[in-house]
């Protein structure tokens, strides 16, 4: 029987999605808590997983990782990087989860491999982001580096809106604020796996922010050609086997990505797409294992 390590922290609504989904092609999913799994050099996989004593998982689906102190942190994604060095698939990876948590290591990968995505600075200090804002010229965006579901952002309109040190842990990442086009506020969510676009959604904001955690209303989209090849060329560049990538279209029709999500939800998303996500997601993480 193939089984599934699924890091999750509580019994959710995506981890009854994905448990249902893997049963109905065939495999078990085991639900494991980060926290709970150890280094132990004296056992032959060099792990300690709780569920697992006799072999390591066929692959790992990674939902979701707890914060934690930066020991804690890194202990964790080190036995992501151990279950990869041992051979097994882990969706996503921790270099891919490493590469999107940090926002800053996100757009210099974006940009290096010339995909479009609007003009980033991450610098320390309250001074040498007040250069970053006077150099820039229009408004910016400070995101909190490891940010998610639309939480801490700030549009930079005046010098004066760059807030102390202390409110962004001392770093301040800065992106040029793009409007986007049409009525209202609204940018895209592209769902990328496996190499594919799975599903895509337009979020409307009642503000400019548009995540469906702040309100964002989902929309039913049938992404473009352009859109897809950018969205599958964003979850490349970080190496994500699957990822949940924003985009945004500007008022001359020009397409941004503002970021990508190693590790997406797709609650919102799955109310107005015409796949099962989960199973699409679960049977792209089996062709992982037979792969292997
Ligand atoms: N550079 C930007 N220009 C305009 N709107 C932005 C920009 N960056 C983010 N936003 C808005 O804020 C939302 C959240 O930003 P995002 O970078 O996706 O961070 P989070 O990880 O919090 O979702 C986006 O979905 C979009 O609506
Ligand atoms: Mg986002």
């Amino acid at each position: 029987m193939t089984r599934i390590a699924l890091t999750i922290e509580g019994y959710d609504w995506h981890a009854r999605a994905l448990t249902a989904a893997f049963a109905t092609l065939g495999a078990t999913v085991v639900r494991l808590h980060l926290d709970s799994c150890g280094f132990a050099t004296g056992h032959p996989t060099g792990l300690d997983l709780p569920g697992f004593a006799d072999a390591p998982p066929d692959a790992v689906l990674v939902r979701e990782m707890a914060g934690g102190s930066f020991e804690q942190v890194t202990r964790r994604l080190g036995v992501l990087h151990a279950l990869s060095a041992l051979g097994v698939p882990v969706w996503n990876d921790a270099r891919a989860i490493e590469r999107c948590v940090d926002k800053s290591m996100t757009s210099f990968l974006l940009a290096h491999a010339g995909v479009p995505t609007p003009d980033t600075w991450t610098v320390e200090g309250i001074e040498r982001a007040r250069a970053v804002f006077a150099a820039a010229g229009g408004t910016l965006v400070l995101k909190p580096l490891f940010g998610a579901q639309g939480k801490g952002l700030r549009r930079i309109e005046t010098v004066d809106d760059l807030p102390e040190p202390a409110t962004v842990a001392g770093v301040y990442y800065l992106q040029r604020h793009i409007a986007s086009g049409g009525e209202g506020f609204r940018d895209h969510r592209v769902f990328v796996c496996g190499g594919e676009v799975l599903a895509a959604m337009t979020r409307r904001g009642a503000f400019w922010i548009t995540n469906i955690k702040q309100g964002g209303t989902p929309e039913p989209l049938l992404p473009d050609r352009e859109m897809t090849e950018v969205a599958l060329r964003a979850a490349a560049a970080v190496g994500a086997s699957y990822a949940g990538v924003d985009l945004l279209r500007d008022r001359d029709g020009r397409l941004w990505v503002l970021e990508v999500n190693s590790m997406p939800a797709w609650r919102g998303l799955q109310r107005v797409a015409d796949v099962n996500v989960a199973m699409r997601l679960a049977a792209a993480v089996l062709t992982a294992v037979r792969a292997r």
